[in-house]
């Protein structure tokens, strides 16, 4: 299935960079929801400051769409330093790296976006640089080659992946500040939208809000693009004002379930279901019978199933759990109650 179709995918689709831009909180008071996360930030970054210091490495994950970007930036504004953004595929040479880093100046924040692809080359380049400030790079080739030390300032690295298991050990160990993101809640994701309402002048009643909000798979970018989605529809069907009806009318349109999951997400519960049995099944052969890619699946929809109790994981594979099968009108088989047992 092609991604950009997809309603409620949570990665970004191309030509929504300008739009997210100008939804994107600069402050981190204007950030809603991730509390805790928020909390300890909060305290990290006051820390730094009065000390005078840089703040530590910060590595974010958790899956897209939730912020990550966002908080990368008001980190940059909360610190009063510059920003340099950049992403794991497109540090593909050492010499990319080296100049990125002889350009940062004190305090200023690096954020390397996907850090998990960082190549391994370019990933060891990077250890000294976190630890101790300089950076090894080889000059010349052959039996004339040398190590120059170059110093570089003490910058902090902010990273990004959607999933940490991803990250080496030795890269993971160098960040001082791990924190995780966490799918917003219904109440969060309905904050969220009011406020984007008032940005792009778009009239939301309380119940309009709070139905979009709860198709929206508690991500804020999901919510964002359904929002412009059912804005569109009640400037041409309605009178503009998006109310609980005009928004339910608008998903409805757009095969957004009440539960916020579109075709792809169905399919995969009813692969599991009716192709599987229910499960054990692994996540290769699911992929297989979808002709999806395994990472699209583990990355982008199978989390949100997973943590609203729709699929369970096994050590033998994944299970539809009886909301699914509910969900779906499927008769529920004690079978597969035996089998979840087992594990
Ligand atoms: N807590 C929040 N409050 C308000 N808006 C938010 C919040 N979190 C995210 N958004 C909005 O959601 C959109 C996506 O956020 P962002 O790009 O930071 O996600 P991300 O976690 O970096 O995603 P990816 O993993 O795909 O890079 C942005 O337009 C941003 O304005
Ligand atoms: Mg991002």
């Amino acid at each position: 299935m092609d991604e950009l179709e997809r309603e409620n995918s949570p990665e970004a689709i191309g030509s929504e960079e300008g739009f997210e831009e100008s939804l994107r909180p600069s402050a981190i008071d204007d950030f809603v929801g991730q509390t805790r996360l928020k909390e300890n930030l909060r305290v990290f970054i006051t820390a730094a400051r009065a000390r005078g210091e840089a703040l530590d490495h910060v590595l974010f994950y958790g899956p897209p769409g939730l912020g990550k970007t966002t908080l990368a930036h008001i980190i940059s504004n909360e610190l009063g330093s510059q920003i340099t953004v950049t992403s794991g595929p497109a540090v593909d040479k050492a010499g990319d790296l080296a100049a990125i880093l002889t350009n940062v100046e004190t305090k200023d924040v690096l954020f390397i976006d996907e850090i998990h692809r960082l190549s391994p080359v370019i990933e060891e380049m990077l250890y000294p640089a976190m630890e101790d400030y300089h950076i090894d790079i080889i000059i010349g080739q052959g039996p004339s080659a040398r190590t120059v030390r170059l110093e570089i300032q003490k910058f902090t690295l902010v990273g990004a992946t959607t999933r940490a298991g991803l990250l080496t050990s030795p890269l993971r160990d160098r960040f001082g500040v791990i924190l995780r993101f966490d799918f917003y809640t219904p109440e969060e994701i309905g904050t969220i939208i009011k406020r984007s309402a008032r940005i792009l002048d778009v009239e939301v009643t309380e119940d309009g809000a709070m139905e979009i909000a709860g198709r929206s798979r508690g991500t804020p970018r999901i919510a964002n693009r359904l929002l412009r989605r059912v804005r569109d529809f009640a400037e041409v069907k309605a009178d503009g004002v998006v109310t609980e009806r005009v928004a339910s009318e608008a998903l409805a349109m757009l095969e957004i379930d009440s539960m916020g999951f579109d075709k792809m997400d169905r399919r995969i519960l009813l692969t599991i279901i009716d192709t599987f049995a229910g499960g054990p099944v692994g996540v290769e052969a699911i992929s297989a019978a979808l002709h999806e890619e395994r990472d699209a699946i583990e990355d982008l929809y199978e989390p949100y199933l997973i943590q609203e109790g729709f699929i369970n994981r096994t050590p033998r594979g994944r299970i539809a759990t009886a909301k699914a099968y509910a969900h779906l009108n499927r008769p529920y088989e004690e079978k597969s109650n035996d089998q979840q047992k087992l594990f």
